[in-house]
């Protein structure tokens, strides 16, 4: 199947920053036949896209990314061009006070300034705490004293926030299907970034303003860090009073309006584990429980290592299998792992215990861990048989589907409870 022929308002689109998000968002728009240009200040990436190739792994992307280039509706580069509208997918780290670092979106934004012209629209996508998107269409307007932002002013530019709530693993599925909020600075911002995903996105296209809409993502990841807190302080609770954590969730979720989610080690992975922050950062006085919830589940990773102490005590020269440090299920992604800092810690502060790392997700350890001389990677059974205590950490497959015959006469942490008779 061929790219259809765009008939709309864009023509050229620029999308700025080519990684999970800005890659993806490039390639279904250039699907529609809108001509594309995907910019990257890493030229590896730049590279490896022009030749059609995903720099990481998506299912079923593969496929389109290939078509989109060879078609020549997407050219990556790593200088930015004028176009009909912007589309900003840079990330957006937070900084040691938990304030987000604006660094990126502002060297995209110096980037861009040259290119602008009246009419153009500016989406930012990176997910932002309240009052970014203003911020940036002020800072615009500091490098381009000439153009505008009063939808009066023949010299004006567009600006919008248009968050993503792709699930990576999903993206082929989702980016199309997923409802999206749309907000402008002004009327004329939205309706117009509200045309832009209309090009692609066949869902909902919901209409708001810029703060609202920043809000709105934020509000979705503490909704589920909110929630996971829940769970994690119930695990805690349960171990003091000597119940089954499991057993009690699974019998409180037959009320009809009662869904609790399941504990586990902590909360990772770059949205949940960072995105509450935003809101905490923007009003803390308010954000009372977002703010504790993220206290909760940090906190996590401290108890589990304790009762891992717990398990070694009397044993001498001790194993302990790790299973899993990946931040959640069946996949690769490390980041903000709250079970590889387990990992890490465990290994770094008790040099005489022998850790055993079990990921069938990545081909070797991260190097903060491979620094650690008592730690290394091993094979699901041989990590187990050998071991005196078994840390389960994530509910990948294979650690599911695992005989759990191996596990008699160890000592069993299993922090997502995948174990239970
Ligand atoms: N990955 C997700 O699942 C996900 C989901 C929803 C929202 N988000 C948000 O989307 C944003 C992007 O996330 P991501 O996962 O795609 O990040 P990423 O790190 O995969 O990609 C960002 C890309 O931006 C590039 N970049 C940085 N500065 C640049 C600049 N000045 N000009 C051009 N390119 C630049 C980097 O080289 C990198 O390739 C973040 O705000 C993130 O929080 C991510």
């Amino acid at each position: 199947m061929h790219s259809e022929k765009s008939t709309q308002t864009f023509e050229r689109v620029c999308v700025v920053g080519l990684g999970y998000i800005g890659l993806p968002t490039a390639a279904f728009i250039a699907s529609k036949g809108v001509h594309v240009t995907g910019v990257d200040v890493n030229s590896k990436f730049v590279e490896s896209i022009n030749q059609g190739e995903v720099p990481f792994f998506e299912p079923g992307f593969d496929v389109l990314l290939k078509r989109v280039v060879e078609e020549g509706y997407l050219v990556a580069q790593t200088e930015q061009v004028e176009a009909d509208a912007y589309i900003v997918c840079v990330p957006t780290p937070f900084k040691e006070d938990h304030k987000v670092d604006t660094k990126f979106i502002n060297s995209a934004v110096e980037a861009m300034a040259p290119h602008l012209r009246p009419g153009a629209l500016v989406v930012l996508e990176s997910t932002s705490p309240p009052g970014t998107t203003e911020d940036m269409a002020n800072y615009i307007l500091e490098l381009r004293p000439d153009l505008s932002l009063d939808e009066d002013d023949e010299n004006a530019i567009f600006v919008a926030h248009c968050p993503e709530r792709v699930l990576p693993g999903q993206i082929m599925e989702e980016m199309e299907n997923n409802d999206r909020v749309i907000g402008g600075l002004t009327p004329r911002g939205t309706q117009l970034a509200v045309e832009l995903y209309g090009t692609f996105c066949t869902a909902e296209l919901l209409q708001t303003n810029a703060t609202t809409a920043e809000m709105a993502k934020l509000t979705e990841n503490s909704f589920r860090d909110v929630n996971i807190a829940f769970a994690n302080e119930l695990s805690l609770i349960s171990d003091r009073l000597g119940i089954d954590v499991w057993e009690l969730i699974e019998l409180a979720n037959h009320h009809p309006r009662v869904n609790i989610l399941q504990p586990g080690p902590g909360v990772g992975g770059h949205c949940i584990a960072v995105d509450p922050w935003f809101i905490v950062s923007s009003v803390p006085e308010e954000a009372k429980i977002i703010k504790m919830a993220r206290d909760v589940n940090d906190g996590k990773p401290a108890w589990v290592i304790e009762q891992v102490k717990a398990a070694l005590e009397g044993k001498e020269s001790p194993t302990v299998a790790a299973l899993g440090i990946a931040f959640k299920n069946d996949i690769d992604d490390l980041r903000e792992s709250p079970s590889l800092n387990i990992v890490k810690t465990l290994g770094s502060e008790n040099p005489e215990v022998d850790i055993r790392v079990v990921e069938p997700n990545v081909s070797d350890l991260p190097e903060s861990l491979s620094a650690i001389p008592n730690l290394k990677k091993q094979e699901l059974e041989t990590a187990v048989h050998d071991a005196d205590v078994v840390l389960l950490l994530v509910n990948h497959k294979e650690f599911v589907q695992m005989d759990t015959s191996l596990l008699e006469g160890k000592s069993v942490i299993d922090t997502k409870g995948i174990w239970r008779s």
